[in-house]
């Protein structure tokens, strides 16, 4: 190797500092992936994960009877909770995981392969084909080029065995309030209406969770389900489990405001540090008056390949999910 070669894997190594975060050189510079590497957004991932667990009644599956799969394809693992949870409750199961930055994880289960890869490639090329009896794909986004929808779930049809279910989750970025509190001069509703300008001159869907299900329809995945999730932010849900996701959902919208709004915001939409960080503390502000009620939209769809007999043919619309506002069957 010459001397300014660079091998691929010290590539997925290298990161650099922006407005005070550290990013992965790779995915900034390559234009995949616009969100931090750094503890801050480790720490947020984390607490992501827990608000899912809650929102998911701690479900790996959505798909009912639950699978006692062979293999499962993870994604964008991120700090990988859900990739090892699967390996650690069914050892005998080969999980593969994939995202675009390589994580050191001082020990993990022999059955577990984490993997290098962007997953705007062709995966088709390098994963086996009609293998994986469960995909999950959950908020990747921010990382998938707005044009690479249809083939990158073309894609995981074909890489999912044929009695296989895909599971997928994303946001809709728009936080909205349950009283109708918010205006367009809102601070929540500017990040949200800038964050989503940003997103969309880097080519990224911050729609996605409303596209979820005819994408995956048109890709072939059937039948499908569909859940739509308004996840609270903050502990003003009455209910008391409710109270508990938007208590851990406030910590992570907290951190999502810099994480994934600054580089838009700076470096797309020219504005400066001090204004996004201004921005976010105004919304921070919003955030304490629970009577505004604030709620991120998300949405989770699953569905099998479409085949006679798909696996997701016996799943509920239930499924054993915490309850969405509203839930959907194509099964009829
Ligand atoms: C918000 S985290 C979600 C992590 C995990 N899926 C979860 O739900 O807890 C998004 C992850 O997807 C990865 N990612 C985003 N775009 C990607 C791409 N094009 N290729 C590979 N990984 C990507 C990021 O590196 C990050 O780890």
């Amino acid at each position: 190797m010459g001397a300014d070669t660079v091998s691929l894997e010290s590539q997925y190594e290298e990161s650099t500092w922006e407005h005070g975060r550290l990013y992965q050189k790779f995915a900034v510079e390559k234009s995949i992936y616009w969100v931090p590497i750094d503890e801050e957004e480790e720490e947020r991932q984390n607490i992501e994960d827990d608000v899912l667990n809650g929102v998911f009644n701690n479900k790996l599956f959505f798909s009912d009877p639950p699978h006692n799969p062979n293999k499962v394809l993870d994604l964008g693992y991120g700090q990988a909770h859900w990739a090892i949870t699967v390996a650690e409750t069914y050892p005998d199961c080969e999980v593969t995981a994939i995202d675009i930055r390589p994580l050191d994880l001082p020990v993990y289960p022999p059955n577990l392969s984490l993997e290098c890869d962007n997953l705007n490639n062709i995966l088709t090329d390098v994963y086996p084909q009609d293998s994986f009896d469960i995909i999950q794909s959950r908020l990747v986004g921010p990382g998938i080029h707005k044009n690479r929808w249809p083939s990158y779930l073309a894609e995981l049809r074909q890489l999912l065995a044929p009695t296989g279910t895909l599971q997928a989750c994303e946001y809709y970025f728009n936080i909205q309030s349950h009283a109708g509190l918010l205006t367009p001069d809102s601070a929540l509703t500017r990040w949200g209406t800038l964050y989503r300008r940003a997103m969309e001159r880097l080519q990224r869907d911050p729609r996605m969770g409303n596209h979820l299900l005819p994408l995956c329809r048109s890709a072939g995945f059937a039948p499908l389900q569909v859940k739509y999730y308004e996840l609270p932010i903050g502990s003003w849900p009455s209910d008391e489990r409710q109270r508990q996701i938007g208590a851990r959902m406030l910590e992570n919208m907290d951190l999502m405001l810099e994480s994934f709004g600054l580089w838009g915001l700076v470096k797309v939409l020219e504005m400066t540090v001090e204004e996004v960080k201004k921005l976010a503390d105004d919304c921070r502000l919003e955030f304490k008056r629970e009577e505004i009620k604030p709620y991120l939209p998300c949405s989770v769809v699953w569905g099998g390949k479409g085949l006679e007999g798909s696996a997701a043919g016996s799943a509920s619309a239930d499924a054993g999910l915490d309850s969405a506002t509203t839930s959907g069957d194509e099964t009829a």
